[in-house]
């Protein structure tokens, strides 16, 4: 294995040499405190922290980046905390997806213009896992993943409550009035009560999980609940790995290879995960110079069975999946549909890490023989209404609506939607298929998580609990419902989603992974003729940096600048 020599550490550059600029790099260091015996020869460890006073995923992270700081001082490295922004899912509009590629690039450029040797990367709130490792990817620097963690269950009295998914159904129940205001009171009170992300599998869970695949954490972390002190030993474990990458010179480009992001989604697959990983994985394979066209994830679905028993696909939550035996043991369980000789952050192979990995309750992690499903819960489609692709999460929908033709209820964007979606007089039936355009990456813009509309309230009072529901928007991976998603290329920029009017037939055939609109070709040529582009929403700022480059969802909503490996000159130090 190669050996780094501190003089070929990438800090050396600013702290080794004699002359001007390297006299102030370490009399700065000094004024901060730190002695030469702190930061000679040793690697500088960057620890990119997502931590914000609005970010209630990462509460803990202020306490866990100075567990990482102990275990980078026990190796022998130098620790600097970078604050990194921080993509709060539940406060940030119009969505957090509008700044992924914000943290991606800031991620990178701390990374590049800092003398960092080698990083960790804390994050955990949806957007930040793949923001980060994309960022990282590009920079290309030894740099290992510290996933949040889940909170802990909620409960409301003896209920036990998940996130997100609770959310959803339980408002559902108040607008159809089975519930009043003290309930949900004491949902509102329950259903988050400690540190950590969303404890169903949604996006956060879902991508955790997915670096875990990859090999950018330690064996076992994802599964981690955010307040168990075994979170805090395995934060002081990455800080100390960290530093041994960075002698090891094990970057990212040895880890994130083609089998990896293989072994990435067929877990994502067995843990029902988030439909949010068709974009991310997508867009950061790309950073890698890795293709991942949408059609793999297809593949690789059809056979992966569904193994974790959490929500909202399953019954159990994070933390139940945590005692079952985590994602190691899950990992375990799928054999060769995995690379078990892939390379790692711990410098072996994802076998080994695997090695001894147990099921603690096979209620929680199914064996294939008792899988929740044969196949993953990601479907794909194409077809006339979605000629670039689109996707479903076919176990969190209804069986009798995976093959339904019925007339479209169109609406015009969010503002549209919610204004008429509970009006008495809104012309639907069961049979209908919603269809909410302008929620794509442009449109809406940023692509937020519209994608589970809700049932018109109409219906609800009927008992109907699940539609056919088409947009070009994202949905949180703890929603459920017959929602077909991404549809791209999106409405706003023409795709043939803008084209659909009040009752046209639509059929959805998950079976055959068809999406069409029944329309024939004369009259879409006569509608395309009409349709008129909107202006861009932003004139000025990140927001119009986002309208020029953003790319759709089949290719990741990454940045066209920003979506391919390529030599960026190191700083020059004068
Ligand atoms: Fe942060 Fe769900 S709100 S993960």
């Amino acid at each position: 294995m190669r050996r780094v020599q501190p003089e070929q550490l990438r800090s050396h550059r600013w702290y080794g040499v004699k002359d001007l600029r390297a006299f102030g790099h370490r009399s700065r260091t000094k004024q901060m405190g730190y002695g030469p015996e702190d930061y000679a020869g040793k690697p500088v460890i960057a620890i990119v922290n997502t931590w914000s006073d609005i970010n209630p995923c990462h509460t803990h992270f202020r306490q866990r980046a100075e567990e990482v700081k102990r275990g980078v001082w026990q190796a022998g490295g130098f620790p600097v905390e970078l604050p990194a922004i921080s993509l709060s899912e539940p406060f940030q509009k119009p969505s957090t997806m509008l700044y992924r590629n914000l943290l991606a690039m800031e991620t990178e450029e701390l990374l590049r213009s800092y003398p960092i040797d080698g990083a960790v990367l804390m994050g955990g709130c949806d957007k930040t896992t793949p923001g980060l490792v994309m960022g990282a990817t590009s920079m290309n620097l030894p740099a290992i993943y510290l996933p949040g963690g889940p909170m802990l269950k909620g409960r409301w009295g003896s209920t036990v409550l998940g996130s997100g998914s609770d959310v959803w159904k339980y408002w559902d129940a108040k607008r159809a009035g089975e519930i009043g205001e003290c309930e949900w009171e004491g949902i509102e009170n329950g259903i988050a009560r400690s540190p950590g992300h969303c404890m169903t599998m949604g996006t956060a869970s879902t991508m955790t999980s997915a670096a875990e695949a990859l090999g950018l954490t330690l064996p076992g972390a994802a599964s981690i609940p955010a307040a168990f002190s075994d979170h805090a030993r395995m934060a002081t474990a990455t800080g100390r790995r960290a530093v041994e990458m960075v002698w090891e010179d094990l970057r990212l480009d040895q880890i994130l290879t083609p089998t990896a992001f293989d072994n990435a989604i067929a877990v994502v697959m067995a843990l029902g995960g988030s439909t949010n990983a068709a974009i991310h994985l997508v867009a950061m394979a790309r950073r890698a110079g890795v293709e991942l066209p949408l059609i793999r994830f297809d593949e690789i679905a059809r056979r992966v069975p569904v193994l974790a028993n959490i929500r909202p696909s399953g019954q159990y939550l994070m933390e139940d999946f945590y005692d079952a035996g985590g994602l190691r043991a899950l990992m375990g369980l799928l054999g060769d549909r995995l690379d078990q000789v892939a390379t790692t952050v711990t410098g072996r192979t994802l076998g080994e890490n695997l090695d001894g990995a147990r099921v603690h309750d096979p209620d929680v992690i199914r064996d294939p023989e008792h899988a929740l499903s044969d196949e993953g819960g990601l479907a794909v489609l194409w077809g006339s209404l979605a000629p670039s692709g689109c996707v479903v999460k076919h176990t969190a929908a209804s069986p009798n609506l995976l093959q339904h033709t019925g007339p479209a209820v169109v609406f015009d964007g969010y503002e549209d939607l919610a204004a008429r979606i509970d009006d008495d007089g809104l012309q639907v039936s069961e049979d209908s298929v919603l269809v909410l355009q302008g929620a794509g990456p442009l449109g809406a813009p940023g692509m937020p998580e519209w994608g589970m509309l809700p049932i018109p309230r109409k219906l609800l009072r009927r008992g109907v609990t699940d539609m056919v529901r088409i947009s070009d928007a994202r949905m949180s991976g703890t929603s459920y419902g017959t929602c077909v998603l991404h549809v791209a290329p999106e409405a706003h920029v023409g795709g043939p989603l803008a084209l659909v009017r009040d009752g046209d037939p639509i059929r959805l055939d998950v079976p055959g992974r068809r999406l069409d609109l029944l329309l024939d070709e004369d009259e879409l040529v006569r509608r395309r003729a009409d349709w008129k582009p909107r202006p861009q929403p932003y004139v000025r700022g990140y927001g119009q940096l986002f309208s020029r480059h953003i790319t759709q969802a089949d290719s990741g909503c990454d940045f066209d600048f920003l979506a391919q490996p390529g030599e960026i000159p190191e700083p020059a130090i004068h």
